[in-house]
């Protein structure tokens, strides 16, 4: 048994909570804290195991290790997603509020969506919706050099994925999931538009992401 406390706490989103694993570092456990968090996780976890056998390339996703028990309940263990100074990674939906942080990162931003685009049709990765809140934008050197360093950025998704029906043949025929992982993708850059209005350069930022 795992005793999670405050001093490991992270953040939460809408039905989990997220904590530094006390054991380890550098993975983080995430346990449910609201009624219909557990259809939610479960259909995730289902997806993470349909993915592990298929042994995708974890570059834009944090690797699951599998379920532990808690004080808190049975949780999950994943990788903690750390920047190069041992911070714990950023939002995207933080860089994309801020003109001032998209100016900063603008090409590193742009690079880092389209790597992370390529990853995911390349391993017909599957999302729900795709929102900036469940996205990490890693800076794997320091900050003070990440602009002049741009492959060293990275997008990493941390909840959302799999599909809310899960057709097992639109996650294995690949024309299937090319087409839903477009359709998800452009309406995730529709939705950074809506939401960054006060934003200034990010409309230019989604052309550039979306130009070869
Ligand atoms: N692998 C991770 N590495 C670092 N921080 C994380 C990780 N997973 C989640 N977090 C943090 O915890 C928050 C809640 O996790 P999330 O999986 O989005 O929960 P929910 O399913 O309730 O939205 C995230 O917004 C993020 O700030
Ligand atoms: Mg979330």
């Amino acid at each position: 048994m795992i005793y999670l406390n405050d001093k490991y706490y992270i953040s939460r989103g809408l039905h989990r909570k997220c904590y530094i694993h006390p054991e380890d570092n550098q993975k983080c456990i995430k346990v449910n804290y609201n009624d219909g968090a557990e259809e939610e996780t479960n259909r995730e976890i289902a997806y993470y195991k349909h993915l592990i056998k298929r042994k995708i390339n974890w570059d834009s996703l944090a690797k699951y290790y599998g379920p532990v028990e808690t004080n808190e309940g049975i949780g999950h263990v994943f990788d903690l997603i750390r920047d190069a100074d041992g911070q714990i990674s950023t939002p995207l939906e933080h860089y994309l509020a801020s003109e001032q942080l998209t100016e900063k990162y603008y090409d590193a931003l742009v690079s880092s969506f389209k790597n992370l685009k390529k990853a995911l049709l390349k391993d017909r990765i599957i999302t729900m919706t795709i929102k900036s809140k469940n996205i990490l934008f890693q800076h794997q050197v320091t900050p003070e050099n990440a602009i002049e360093s741009n492959g060293k950025n990275r997008l990493i998704i941390i909840d959302n994925i799999g599909n809310a029906t899960f057709i097992p043949v639109a996650n294995y025929l690949g024309f299937m999931a090319t087409a839903k992982i477009e359709r998800t993708w452009q309406r995730f850059l529709v939705a950074i538009i809506n939401e960054n209005k006060q934003n200034r350069l990010i409309k230019k930022l989604v052309q550039d992401i979306n130009s070869n």
